[in-house]
């Protein structure tokens, strides 16, 4: 191995290559505001900037707690979250503006995950569509139904690379890829922020969870984080990064520590990676009460100290824990803060108050005959009903028993999940209607179904963890089934079992839904299971005994509308997972671009005993990142490289000829997978380094062309800096990871 060029960058370096976003460009006018007003602020002002207080909430919407009300009118709270409504986030804003000294306005956050009150799929899901274009679209709609609800500002996109399906939050990203994380993150950023942070329709978007989250050991939520420096940069850091040069004007910090330091206290993250690495421009906030935990977490001996150490790390905007509230005016008066790293945090929030046109109008965001006009706007739900058919993943189809065939009269719909409008727009789903709007299952079947053709649903089983060993509704649903021409069996995970605190050691449908699934499988009659979940499933036994499998995680307002487009054939599935399915929980962590170790099962005959293997499960996965179907068939021709070796300043382009051989137009995702063989440290077996989603009609052939530069290929390296290594590389462009999923093809990088 030729040794390693000059670093092109370190963690320390100055960020040049990280372009100023358009609403961070220098502005005299507004820095003449912000100095004058910042002259006139008493510190307990200047820390009510800082400090962010949720209101309280009643079931006919969101009302503030009069304590609250109080600290506004005092000047104790900058920006206030979980309120919304023209009407509402209007009656606030004045008391902040007619009742305090200054009048600062309010900035008003909200969890606007994926969708604000039209909800499309979870996270996961729409990253399950490899679409930039609808995920943009997506967050583009959240924003325009939130901003006119007096919301400025969303705590989104989640970037945490998830690769441990026991932890609930893995539903709430993109999930274990790094390349797919960085484009799905810019997306996102771009879909809320737009191009003008001034318009009344865009919201200020928040990179979270700073950093490693989605580490957690065990993955158990807000557990411990201990990974190496090298895949912190290399997998978790990448998303976070692309947001920053995305433009995102937020980031909030993560609960978990990373090397013994909490996120909120950590000023490697907080400022020599996210300020002076990055050159990041707008401000931090953190995640709900996580200074206080910095008690708990054994790093801070009491709350004072924990303020001063978020303070003194980077961190601007107290999310909810008051720690600023209370201690930080004594921190400074005792030397242990400067006025000088106050001052810089309120400039920052003053800052992104002034660019959203909040000094120019405080009210110009809550309008109620725009929320009248806006939510749930027909051309909305139409959106979120195409994000959703393009997010579900079609995992099998034995038989072509999808879509459905004209014979089939009598459709029953069995298991929880198949009339059940709460489960239909998962978790995060804060602004969303639960109870009314969702349209189920049944309810899209029934919609869609031609005259003469009956849909009929038996709830049958209960994905209750207590429901296991039961069953009761077991009959009820065989006689349907018995009575039926084939059986959409709707399973999977109740909409909380993902989602904040919602882990699980086990990743098997809950309660008794798979032995109730044997039964209906046992009658013969065909069955479509379509699973609703937020995690990968270890549906084993399902993907060799039910014939179709669709995943829809969860799809949203449309949902059911959605699910019938596919098992219709009104659309053609088009997803692929951006996670991989386990088999079983036991192989967890499984991620498609792990290492190969010295003993990979590849070396030993069938079944050797000392290679890197289970006794008793293979090591392959159930489904690999990447996979889906399609009801056509797409042929990829042998890999065309145009040049097999590519010097430092070159680049190289690779070809494949994808052919639609089936009878109907279908959208396939082409994916480039390289592979370095050897490195100053080792390098994953593969890595996605390029995906295009195309659309072929029946016949049609096209000719996709990646082009790759020697950045990226880019890695953290034995010396810890960032660049790439010459040597040899494998490629290969394939409908999924895994290297047999095409023939590899070898090129050279040189020095
Ligand atoms: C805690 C969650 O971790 C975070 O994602 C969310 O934005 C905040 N609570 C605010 O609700």
């Amino acid at each position: 191995m030729a040794q390693a060029p000059a670093p092109s960058t370190d963690v320390t370096a100055v960020a040049e290559e990280h372009a100023t976003p358009a609403w961070a460009r220098p502005d005299a006018k507004m820095d003449a505001l912000i100095d004058d007003l910042m002259a006139r602020m008493t510190l307990d002002e200047k820390i009510g900037q800082l400090t962010l207080l949720t209101s309280d909430w009643e079931s006919t919407g969101p009302t503030m707690r009069d304590t609250y009300k109080q600290d506004i009118k005092s000047g104790r709270v900058g920006a206030i979250f979980n309120a919304y409504t023209a009407k509402y986030t209007t009656e606030l804003q004045r008391v902040a503006v007619e009742e305090t000294r200054l009048g600062i306005p309010l900035l008003f956050g909200y969890d606007v995950i994926h969708g604000h009150r039209t909800i499309f799929p979870i996270s996961l899901g729409e990253a399950a569509s490899w679409d930039m274009q609808a995920i943009e679209k997506s967050a583009r709609v959240s924003a325009q139904e939130a901003s006119a609800e007096g919301i400025h500002w969303t705590f989104s996109p989640m970037v945490d690379i998830a690769r441990d399906a026991r932890w609930g939050r893995i539903s709430e990203g993109a999930g274990e890829d790094v390349y797919l994380g960085r484009k799905i993150a810019a997306a996102r950023v771009h879909g809320y922020q737009g191009d003008d942070l001034r318009a009344t329709d865009t919201v200020l978007a928040t990179a979270k969870h700073f950093a490693a989250y989605g580490a957690a050991q065990a993955g158990r939520d807000y557990h411990t984080v201990d990974i190496s420096e090298r895949t912190l940069r290399d997998v978790y850091l990448p998303p976070f990064e692309a947001a920053v040069d995305a433009g995102v004007a937020s980031f909030m910090t993560s609960f978990n520590e990373y090397d013994g330091v909490p996120a909120s206290g950590s000023k490697y993250l907080l400022t020599d990676v996210l300020r002076d690495k990055w050159g990041f421009d707008g401000f931090v906030v953190t995640d709900y009460t996580s200074i206080n935990e910095m008690v708990p977490h054994g790093y801070s001996k009491n709350l004072a100290q924990a303020g001063e150490q978020a303070i003194n790390a980077g961190v601007d905007m107290d999310m909810q824990g008051a720690v600023y509230m209370e201690n930080l005016a004594n921190s400074v008066a005792e030397g242990r803060v400067d006025t000088a790293t106050i001052d810089r945090a309120v400039r920052r929030i003053l800052e992104a108050k002034y660019r959203l046109g909040l000094f120019e109008d405080p009210y110009r965001y809550a309008d109620a005959e725009r929320e009248k006009a806006t939510l749930y706007k027909p051309e909305f739900l139409e959106a979120a009903r195409d994000v959703a058919r393009r997010s579900m993943v079609l995992l099998r189809n034995e038989g072509d028993v999808l879509p459905l065939a004209a014979a089939a009269k009598k459709i029953a719909v069995i298991g929880p999940l198949g009339d059940s409008k709460p489960d239909m727009i998962g978790s995060w789903a804060a602004g969303g209607d639960r109870q009314t709007r969702p349209v189920t299952i049944l309810e899209g079947l029934r919609a869609r179904a031609q005259s003469g053709t009956t849909v009929s649903y038996a709830k049958g089983a209960s994905y209750d963890f207590s429901a296991a060993g039961s069953t009761d509704g077991f009959a009820e649903a065989l006689a349907l089934a018995g009575k039926s021409d084939i059986i959409i069996a709707a399973m999977g995970e109740k909409w909380d079992m993902t989602g904040e605190a919602a882990s699980r050691t086990s990743l098997d449908l809950p309660g008794n839904q798979e032995a109730l699934l044997e039964r209906l499988v046992a009658t013969g009659k065909p069955v479509v299971l379509v699973l609703l979940s937020g995690r990968p499933n270890s549906v084993e036994w399902a993907s060799k005994n039910v014939p179709a499998i669709l995943h829809a995680w969860y799809p949203g307002t449309q949902g059911g509308h959605a699910v019938a487009d596919i098992l219709f054939g009104d659309y053609n599935p088009s997803g692929k997972l951006p996670v991989t399915f386990p088999r079983t929980v036991g192989q967890v962590p499984i991620h498609y671009d792990m290492k190969n170790t010295g003993r990979p099962i590849e070396l030993g005959a069938p079944g050797a005993k000392y290679v890197s293997r289970y006794l008793n499960t293979p090591n392959d996965p159930l489904y690999r990142f990447g996979y889906g179907l399609s009801y056509t068939d797409f042929a990829y021709s042998p890999v065309t490289l145009g040049s097999t070796s590519m010097g430092p300043r070159g680049s190289i382009t690779a070809s494949a000829t994808v052919t639609n051989t089936g009878k109907r137009a279908g959208e396939e995702v082409v994916q480039l997978y390289v592979q370095d063989l050897v490195g100053s440290v080792t390098r994953p077996v593969q890595q996605l380094k390029g995906f295009e989603k195309i659309l072929l009609q029946p016949g049609e052939s096209r000719t996709v062309t990646f082009e790759l530069h020697p950045d990226d290929l880019a890695f953290t390296r034995a010396d810890m800096t960032h660049g790439w290594e010459p040597g040899e590389f494998r490629l290969w462009i394939a409908p999924s990871s895994g290297a047999q999923a095409s023939t590899p093809v070898s090129f050279t990088l040189t020095e």
